[in-house]
């Protein structure tokens, strides 16, 4: 194994559909533009969707890592993910949902720590319930990203799940407030969505960031900042990624 050190971040949300799998691919994309090895690993494990996006076919999922890695199989991460191109891998959620339930929770923090050790930087995307996969993912990665819309119940749901986060005291969390996936949904301001919330929000994707074409994007399995005009059209989204990575590289593991 490399002697890598490399840092992850899980991108997480209270409620569903809010942006997370779109955005972690558009994290991913910055990324590789500032020269970084990149490993998504898809944790949504019932509906992982992030090989579909990028139209990649697979053999092999998390769900055999973790059997290997139980089973002291494991030997290289190479036979187990799809490459999107030279920057980025993805380790596809199972495509057997009965697989899904079958993965021994136990592994998650090998598995983390075996990614770290080849990538620079690895993302994880998952569903938004707190089970027991969700919560050893959040208590072994470098650092949660919460993603919330401008939605009323969506930043109710989020300022619970904080509380809950403060009693297990993790404290290595951002808020990512999305603005991106609904043009329609700017109920709150950012003072009063910060009062809502009880925290403050770190990074904010604008509205400029809602494609009207994006099943084109799907479609075709692009990832949108890896297209040459968000660097250009988008370039205030684009920073905010570029901070967003910049912080993860420069934190602290807990
Ligand atoms: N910038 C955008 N412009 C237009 N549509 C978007 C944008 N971002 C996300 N969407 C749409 O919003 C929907 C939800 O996005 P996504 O799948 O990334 O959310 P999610 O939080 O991962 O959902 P889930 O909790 O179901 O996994 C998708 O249909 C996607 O096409
Ligand atoms: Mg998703």
């Amino acid at each position: 194994m490399s002697l890598n050190k490399g840092k992850s971040l899980c991108m997480f949300s209270a409620k569903g559909g809010v942006g997370k799998s779109v955005n972690i691919l558009n994290l991913a994309g910055v990324c590789e533009h500032l020269d970084k090895k990149v490993l998504i690993i898809d944790f949504d494990l019932y509906s992982g969707s992030i090989a579909t996006y990028v139209n990649k076919k697979f053999k092999k999922s998390v769900y055999d890592l973790a059997e290997d890695v139980l089973n002291n199989r494991f030997t290289v991460i190479k036979d187990y993910v799809v490459s999107v191109d030279d920057y980025i891998d993805v380790l596809p959620a199972p495509k057997d949902p009965r697989d899904a339930g079958k993965l021994d929770v136990r592994t998650i923090p090998d598995i983390i720590k075996i990614a770290e050790g080849y990538y620079d930087i690895v993302l994880i995307d998952t569903n938004h319930a707190l089970n027991d996969i969700n919560l050893f993912i959040l208590e072994n990665v470098s650092e949660v990203l919460f993603m919330t819309t401008n939605d009323p119940l969506d930043l109710k749901s989020l300022r619970s799940l904080i509380a809950i986060f403060k009693d297990l005291e993790i404290t290595n969390y951002k808020v990512l407030l999305n603005n991106s996936r609904d043009p329609f949904k700017s109920y709150f301001s950012l003072y009063d969505i910060k009062h809502i919330l009880k925290t403050n929000i770190d990074y904010t994707l604008s509205v400029d960031m809602f494609l009207k074409d994006m099943e084109k994007y799907i479609m075709d399995g692009i990832i949108i900042s890896l297209d040459k005009k968000f660097s250009s059209v988008m370039s205030k989204d684009y920073q905010t990624f570029l901070v967003i990575a910049t912080d993860l590289l420069g934190g602290d593991k807990k």
